[in-house]
């Protein structure tokens, strides 16, 4: 453990992820659910975004690729994260991306960082909880000077009670990886084994519900990056909401509404007894706490606002019939039923194919959308339409869908791909940067690899794997996935228009 570090991992660097949740689409419209007025930002509106604790800065890059009026700043106290950012975003032609080294808990001392404007929106995913209290405070020092009054912040973190059963298996991979001499990766594997161990002795942790069992499972085969960044930080500690709502009050800023947007909605979370104890406030943080003690929880989304505008409900409903859905996947990919913490919604194909075959000739205003005359279920409810079609993956929310894919987006995409082919497997979940939606769209690497095969003019299964030198005994998995991201991948990118 470096001494800069203050305790969080530096031997070994994170890996890339793109988290809708990141974008300020989704956190404007998270506030107006959530009953405060905001602006939706189109991709040709001028918007300040900080990110911070971005590591390689996947998502602000691809943020930035896909709204070139947009000027975003993103921040990371790690110096290689900070070189392959800039590397990466000088190789795809990025000119309104800045990428900033500096130390949150020391955040003054970068020149940059002391002259940033106020933001419109902060972005941080996978830092508070992870990260020292000397961070911590640094972070709200900075929310309290650089967040312009109105601005959004979105904050990720591990959340308590959802960690509780399995806090012993954090501490043992810690404490356990620590005796072991190696890098934090070595250490955490090692931290692991001894868990597994315990699970296998039958010790009482590991006898109190399936939770534990399920997250050593999924543990099993995680990125080391992820393994080391998530579990041998020295001061890992989950949060409940109220404690993370009150640190953050100090900088003026509000909780106002959960990032994932079917959180919000109770009905679709809570079972009706659970209901009947949440109706008894009307304090938006003991609600919270409520469905956090009721719903596996254990990673939430939380957006802020620095001052609090509120609208009414018929405020709300206007703004969001304002809203534009793009199609981001086939229409037959609609599923049967979206899976909720309290169980699965099963989706009214009366309801919401309709819509969706609508949104895959153009993309459609929720107000128009609601007005088709084939659909069967309730037209009064735009907040739970978007939410259920985002929370299935179908849709990416926009105030006015631009109509041509951007040359930036593609430049990104083509560099992106090149970069983590290779390294990465083919069928792992990359950003696609899009322009029309403002918001890079999750798609396999190897989709976003195949595009520019697919622009020269290769459409067909054995081209498209002579032109990426399939190796013989690659061949059958191969074929397989260049298949399903033919008929599946690549004609969703090309009708939300990534390309
Ligand atoms: C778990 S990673 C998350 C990265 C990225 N947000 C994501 O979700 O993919 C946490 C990041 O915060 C950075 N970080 C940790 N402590 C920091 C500090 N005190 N100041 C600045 N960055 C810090 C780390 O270097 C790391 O890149």
């Amino acid at each position: 453990m470096s001494e800069w570090g203050g305790g969080y991992v530096t031997d070994i660097t994170y890996s890339v992820g793109w988290y809708r949740q990141q974008s300020p689409a989704m956190m404007a419209l998270a506030s107006i659910i959530g009953g405060a007025s905001a602006t939706i930002p189109a991709g040709d509106d001028p918007v300040l975004l900080l990110e911070l604790g971005c590591g390689f800065g996947y998502g602000a890059m691809a943020l930035a690729a896909s709204n070139p009026t947009w000027n975003i700043t993103a921040v990371d106290f790690n110096p290689a994260h900070i070189a392959t950012a800039r590397e990466w975003a000088a190789e795809a032609g990025l000119t309104n991306v800045t990428f900033v080294e500096a130390d949150f808990a020391r955040w003054e001392d970068s020149p940059v960082l002391r002259d940033l404007p106020e933001m419109d929106f902060v972005t941080m995913h996978g830092i508070w909880s992870w990260i020292p209290p000397a961070a911590q405070t640094g972070i709200v020092r900075l929310l309290g000077q650089k967040v312009r009054p109105g601005g959004l912040v979105h904050l990720s973190y591990n959340t308590l009670p959802g960690w509780q059963e399995r806090i012993g298996v954090a501490r043992v991979i810690r404490e356990a990886g620590q005796r072991v001499a190696g890098r934090s990766d070595v250490q955490a594997r090692a931290g692991l084994r001894v868990v597994k161990d315990l699970i296998a002795a039958q010790a009482h942790f590991a006898t109190s519900g399936s939770s534990v069992t399920n997250l050593v499972n999924t543990l099993e085969d995680a990125n080391v990056h992820y393994l080391a960044h998530e579990f041998m930080n020295a001061h890992w500690a989950p949060c409940f909401v109220t404690d993370v709502a009150a640190a953050l009050s100090e900088a003026k800023l509000e909780w106002i509404a959960a990032g994932n947007l079917p959180d919000n909605f109770p009905e679709l979370m809570l079972t009706e007894p659970q209901r009947e104890i949440f109706n008894r406030y009307s304090d938006p943080l003991m609600q919270e706490l409520i469905k956090d003690m009721c719903l596996p929880r254990s990673l939430r989304h939380d957006v802020f606002v620095r001052g609090a505008r509120r609208i009414n409900l018929s405020e709300r409903a206007a703004a969001l019939m304002d809203v534009h859905l793009t199609l981001v996947k086939r229409p037959d990919d609609l599923p049967d039923a979206v899976n909720m913490p309290a169980g699965r919604a099963e989706l009214n194909k009366e309801f919401y194919q309709p819509i969706v075959t609508a949104l895959s000739t153009r993309p459609g205003r929720v107000g128009d959308l609601l007005r088709l005359p084939n659909l069967v279920g309730r037209r009064d409810n735009p907040a739970e339409l978007i939410s259920i079609l985002i929370a299935a993956d179908m849709v990416e929310p926009t105030s006015r869908p631009m109509t041509a894919p951007g040359v930036e987006a593609m430049r990104f995409n083509t560099v992106s791909a090149r970069r983590l082919m290779g390294k990465e497997s083919p069928n792992r979940p990359v950003a696609a940067a899009c322009r029309p939606t403002g918001i890079p769209l999750v798609t396999p690497l190897l989709a976003l690899a195949l595009v520019d095969f697919v622009r020269a003019g290769i459409t067909d299964v054995d081209g498209l794997m002579r032109a990426m030198n399939t190796s013989a005994d690659q061949e059958a998995d191969a074929r397989t996935s260049v298949e399903a991201c033919l008929h599946r991948f690549l004609p969703a990118l090309k009708n939300a228009g990534v390309y």
